[in-house]
C-alpha cells in the first residue's frame, strides 16, 4: 500500500517568524484580509503583533473575532456572512485550534457553498475547491492546525463535537513564532502541551502509523517531554521548543490519524466545554494502558523519547509501564488535573460513550473497541 504525505505550502519558523506575514501576503498580491480570531486575542492585544505590521505596510484587513472555544456551527456559518461583507480575498487565521479551525470552514464553505449547513463537512466532505488562501498565525502550541487537514466544530444543537479531514482545507502559508505565545498562561500552556503530545503518542501507535510518520512522532516527544515544563513557565527555549513539537506532531498525526484518546475527548468538550488539551491529558494515560497489548514495540520508543535511561535492557512490561509513568509525571508536573471527577457525570456515560465510538478519531485506534468498552474506561476516570 502506498502512503501519501500531505503539508502546508510554506512555514515559517522560530522568533520573529511573523516579520514574514508582510512580504508573503505581497507577494500574492492579495487586496483585504479578514483576520480570524478570538476576543480573548483581541483584549490581551496579541492580535496586535500581526495588525501593527499591516497597518505599517498599509495592508487592508478586518478582524472578526467571535470564535469561541470549542467553535460552533454557529461561529462558523456567522463568519461566512461576515467574509462576504467584507470583501476580504484571503483570510489570516490567529489564535489557538479554534480560530484556525473556525477560519478553514469558512473558508471551505466560501469555496464550496453546498456545504453551507457546516454538519455536512463532517468526516472526509467530497470539496471541490480548496479553501480561501488562508494564512494561519498559531498563538497556542497545541494543535497544529496550521499544518492538519483537520478542523474540528461543535453542532450544539446535538451536544456534538465532529471532526472534518479535508486537504482542499490546508493553510498555504503558516508562521510559527513562538513570541505569539508568550502570553499564554501557565494552565493554557500546559493544556495545548498535552493535545500535542496526545497527538505524537496516539499518531505513533495509530493504525496507519509508517516510518516518516513514526519519526516525527518520536521527535515530537522528545521536544515535548524536554520542552514542556519550561514552556509552563515562560522560558523563551521551552516556547521555542514546544512551537516546533506540536508542528512535527501535526505533520504526522494529519497524514495517518488519531484514536480512542481523542475519541473521548471530544465529547467531554460538548457536553461541558472541557478545554480540550485538559480532556486529552486525563486520558491519556488510561487508553495508553487499554492499547498497551496493542501498540507492540512503540511503548520503547515513548520511554526513550523520554529520556528513560536502559530501556533495551527493559522486557516489554517495564517500558510500557515506564513511558505510562513518564506522561503521568509530566502530566502531574505541568498542574494537570488527573480525574474526570467534577468534569463528567455518571448519568451521561452512555450518551458520551456513544459519541465517543462514532468519532472519526476512534477508528484509527490499535485496538478495536465497543460503547460498553468506552463507558468503563470513562467510569475508571470518574
Ligand atoms: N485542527 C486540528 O488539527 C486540531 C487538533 C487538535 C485540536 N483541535 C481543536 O482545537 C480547539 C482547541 O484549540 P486550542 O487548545 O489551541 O485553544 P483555543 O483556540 O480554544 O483557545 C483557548 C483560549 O486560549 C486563549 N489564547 C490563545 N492563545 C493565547 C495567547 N497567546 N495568550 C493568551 N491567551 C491565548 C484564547 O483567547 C481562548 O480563550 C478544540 O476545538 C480542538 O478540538 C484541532
Ligand atoms: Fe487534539
Amino acid at each position: 500500500m502506498a502512503n501519501r504525505i500531505i503539508l502546508n505550502a510554506v512555514s515559517y519558523h522560530g522568533k520573529g517568524a511573523i516579520q514574514h506575514i508582510v512580504p508573503e501576503v505581497k507577494q500574492h498580491g492579495y487586496k483585504k484580509a479578514f483576520i480570524c480570531t478570538d476576543p480573548g486575542l483581541v483584549e490581551h492585544k496579541v492580535i496586535n503583533k500581526i495588525t501593527d505590521l499591516m497597518d505599517e505596510a498599509e495592508l487592508a484587513y478586518e478582524i472578526y473575532s467571535n470564535v469561541q472555544p470549542n467553535p460552533t456551527v454557529e461561529n462558523v456559518q456567522s463568519g461566512v456572512e461576515a467574509f462576504k461583507a467584507s470583501g476580504a480575498d484571503y483570510i489570516i487565521a490567529v489564535g489557538g485550534g479554534s480560530s484556525m479551525d473556525t477560519a478553514k470552514g469558512i473558508g471551505i464553505i466560501i469555496a464550496n457553498p453546498e456545504f453551507a449547513d457546516v454538519v455536512s463537512l463532517e468526516g472526509m466532505a467530497p470539496t471541490k475547491n480548496p479553501t480561501v488562501p488562508l494564512y494561519t498565525v498559531p498563538t497556542t502550541a497545541g494543535t497544529g492546525s496550521e499544518v492538519t487537514a483537520y478542523y474540528v466544530i461543535t453542532d450544539t444543537a446535538r451536544g456534538r463535537k465532529f471532526v472534518c479531514v479535508d486537504a482542499n482545507a490546508m493553510s498555504c502559508v503558516a508562521i510559527i513564532d513562538p513570541d505569539m505565545m508568550m502570553s499564554m498562561p501557565k494552565g493554557l500552556t500546559a493544556a495545548t502541551g498535552m493535545d500535542a503530545l496526545t497527538h505524537a503518542i496516539e499518531g505513533l501507535i495509530t493504525k496507519a502509523a509508517w516510518d516518516m510518520s513514526d519519526m516525527l512522532h518520536i521527535k515530537a516527544i522528545e521536544l515535548i517531554s524536554k520542552h514542556l515544563r519550561g514552556a509552563v513557565n515562560n522560558t523563551e527555549e521551552g516556547r521555542e521548543g514546544m512551537a516546533l513539537a506540536q508542528y512535527l506532531a501535526g505533520m504526522g498525526f494529519s497524514n495517518v490519524g488519531l484514536g480512542l484518546v481523542h475519541g473521548m475527548a471530544h465529547p467531554l468538550g460538548a457536553t461541558y466545554n472541557t478545554p480540550h488539551g485538559v480532556a486529552n491529558a486525563i486520558i491519556l494515560p488510561t487508553v495508553m494502558k487499554y492499547n498497551a497489548d496493542y501498540s507492540g514495540e512503540k511503548y520503547r520508543e515513548i520511554a526513550r523519547a523520554f529520556g528513560v535511561a536502559d530501556v533495551d535492557k527493559m522486557h516489554q512490561e517495564q517500558y510500557r509501564q515506564a513511558a505510562i509513568d513518564c506522561v503521568v509525571q509530566l502530566s502531574k508536573d505541568v498542574g494537570i488535573p488527573q480525574s474526570l471527577h467534577g468534569i463528567a457525570k455518571e448519568e451521561d456515560l452512555d450518551l458520551l460513550a456513544e459519541s465517543a465510538f462514532a468519532d472519526v478519531c476512534t477508528s484509527g485506534n490499535p485496538r478495536e473497541t465497543s460503547v460498553y468498552e468506552i463507558r468503563e474506561l470513562y467510569k475508571s476516570l470518574l
